[in-house]
């Protein structure tokens, strides 16, 4: 396959410092080497440029907000320009920051086709403005695919959803706010908390999820480095106990790769600053790696 890397080294959708600089994390964490090892052709796009937060003024934080909208959008639309650009049949792996750049991720990577997505997560990232007890908008990229929330980030280059929320499906949710529960039901969005994990187990799950999006043009895959264990993923900004385990995550990479699932990616939330010795970098890469055809015999 062609692989094309885009860094988006984004901080601004939450409150902690550090997660700008998951792109150099994951690509120090061997990234290009890893997907070439497996055969495929890696070109590098580079970083979209993201304001330091110390250059902008403070707003929009806390209830009812949205903090740093305006920066958030603008790069979100530079993300969502380049990977628009891309040669078609490329599979972009774009590498945050924290998940606000999913907004222009998956609108990008989307091509204006209809497109599954696989959010792995602990969170649902499904709040609106309204929801939001914290107004970080990282917890609001997936409800603004899906339609919901402030028009400025709904209509990113160009207007309406893009995504529907029946081609939405939640693995690894551990940790919902009230708001976010309401919305998702009402939507119809499709969510395997860890107690599904739990019970159904990971191949029953990716069965049910590969049968769900089998027939769409595109399928993205968003993976926040937070639904694994923080024992295992100490570096995320956000950590909720209870997650995937190691092999849990890996399984579950292995059959969407024998299944050729996915046409997009993002690795995010990833905080250097936090981890240990580039831990959560580094099986981010490795699950990158299952997921792009690693066989191990
Ligand atoms: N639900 C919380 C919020 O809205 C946490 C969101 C965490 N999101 C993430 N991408 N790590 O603030
Ligand atoms: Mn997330
Ligand atoms: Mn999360
Ligand atoms: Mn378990």
């Amino acid at each position: 396959k062609r692989v094309a890397i885009l860094g988006v080294p984004m901080d601004l959708g939450q409150g902690r410092r550090g997660v700008d600089m998951g792109p150099s994390a994951i690509r120090y964490g061997r990234l290009q080497e890893t997907l070439e090892a497996l055969g495929h052709q890696v070109e590098d796009y580079g970083d979209v440029r993201v304001p330091v937060v110390e250059s902008l003024r403070r707003q929009g934080q806390g209830l009812g907000g949205m903090a740093y909208l305006e920066a958030i959008r603008a790069a979100c639309l530079e993300t969502l320009e380049v990977l628009r650009q891309m040669p078609p049949g490329v599979l972009p792996v774009v590498l945050g920051g924290d998940h606000s750049i999913a907004m222009g991720s998956v609108a990008g990577a989307s091509r204006g086709e209809r497109t599954g997505v696989v959010w792995v997560d602990a969170h649902a990232d499904f709040n609106t403005p309204e929801t939001s007890p914290s107004g970080n908008i990282h917890g609001m990229p997936l409800a603004h695919l899906c339609g919901l929330g402030d028009a400025r980030l709904v209509n990113l280059g160009g207007p309406g959803p893009k995504v529907r929320p029946e081609d939405v499906v939640l693995i690894g949710v551990r940790s919902l706010d009230r708001g976010e529960v309401g919305l998702l039901r009402e939507r119809g969005v499709t969510v395997y908390t860890m107690k599904e994990v739990d019970v159904l187990g990971i191949p029953a799950i990716a069965q049910a999820v590969i049968a769900k999006m089998r027939g769409l043009p595109r399928v993205h895959l968003s993976l926040d480095a937070d639904v694994l264990d923080p024992e295992i993923a100490p570096g995320v900004g956000t950590p909720v106990p209870g997650g995937l385990t190691y092999r849990e995550a890996h399984l579950l990479m292995e059959l969407f790769s024998d299944a050729d699932l996915v046409t997009s990616l993002d690795l995010v939330e990833v905080n250097p600053i936090l981890d240990v010795a580039n831990r959560t970098a580094r099986i981010m890469v490795e699950l990158a790696g299952s997921l792009l055809g690693k066989r191990i015999f």
